[in-house]
Parts: structure tokens; C-alpha cells; sequence
């Protein structure tokens, strides 16, 4: 059969991450945490939006990073956010511990777990030199790149350092 090209056949690793337990009771979490919350969330929503910025760096880059690793780590890397909330965990520590656990039960491999978690480990710290050439750079540039700082009621009481905001309109 001719592959139609527009088909969106690759979701079905993404799903089985989605459909875990662990990481439904996690989403849950947050989102119940962040009800009345005033600044960015950290729902699918997000998670989708980076998803997409990171993999649009990636083909622009040519970096042969595969969707499903690209999208794996998008959809895990606030998922510790609840436990930050509820423990004081940092968010990207709890993360990287709850995407090991999950990502073995979905089958992912040693390697690429490995890649996984190191990228969400490191999503809030420019650790890298910000050269754009691996998972981790993507999703921090692409977490960022989510925020819509410019267009936020909650400019005034924001934490975030003016350096970090998205001030205009990027494309
Ligand atoms: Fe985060
Ligand atoms: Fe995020």
C-alpha cells in the first residue's frame, strides 16, 4: 500500500508513555495542584507544545534525533512538577527518576532511556553550550520557546528574569 504522506502513523510509543499509570496519577497530580494557578502550567498541553518546537529544531537542524525519543522526553519533563509541589524535589529531579521508571515499563531501550532522562535532568539548566545538536539543547531552547511570556497576565508577579522571557514574537 502507498504511504499516504501526510499520515500521522508514529504515536503509538508517545501513547503507551501516556496511558501508564504512574503517569496518569502524575498528570493528575499537577493538574490538580495548578488549578488556581496564575502563571504557566505544565499540562499536555505544554508538553505538546515543546514536543512540536523541539522536533520542528530538530528537522531544521538536521540533527536524526527520532520523533519518539524527541517526543518521549517532551511529554516527561515536567512530570516531576507535583512532586516539587508536594515534596520540594526540584521538578527536573523528580522527573528524570519517574521517566526512568516509566519509559523501562514502555520498553524503551537502556541507551535511549539513558538520553531521555539525562535531557529531562537538565531542562532548566543551559547545561550544554546551547549549539542546538543534542536532545538535551533542543529541550531547553524549546521549553522556552513554549512560553508566551509577552502575551502573560501574570508579567508583574513572575519570577522569571527578564534574559529568560520571550518578550516578542518568534518564529
Ligand atoms: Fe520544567
Ligand atoms: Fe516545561
Amino acid at each position: 500500500m502507498e504511504n499516504n504522506m501526510y499520515q500521522i502513523d508514529n504515536i503509538s510509543e508517545c501513547q503507551r508513555i501516556y496511558k501508564h499509570p504512574l503517569y496518569q496519577k502524575e498528570l493528575e497530580r499537577i493538574r490538580k495542584f495548578e488549578v488556581d494557578r496564575i502563571f504557566c502550567n505544565h499540562g499536555f498541553d505544554h508538553f505538546m507544545d515543546v514536543a512540536r518546537i523541539a522536533y520542528i529544531l530538530n528537522l531544521e537542524h538536521n540533527l536524526g534525533i527520532s520523533r519518539n525519543i524527541i517526543y518521549a522526553a517532551a511529554i516527561l519533563h515536567d512530570i516531576g512538577r507535583a512532586k516539587q509541589y508536594d515534596e520540594g524535589i526540584p521538578h527536573e529531579e523528580a522527573g528524570a527518576d519517574l521517566a526512568g521508571i516509566i519509559l523501562a515499563d514502555c520498553g524503551y531501550s537502556e541507551d535511549d532511556i539513558a538520553l531521555i532522562v539525562d535531557a529531562i535532568r537538565n531542562h532548566r539548566s543551559n547545561h550544554v553550550d546551547n549549539t542546538q545538536n543534542t536532545l538535551g539543547d533542543i529541550l531547553y531552547i524549546a521549553d522556552k520557546a513554549a512560553r508566551q511570556c509577552f502575551d502573560c497576565t501574570a508579567q508583574k508577579e513572575c519570577n522569571w528574569s527578564m534574559e529568560k522571557r520571550n518578550m516578542e514574537v518568534y518564529i
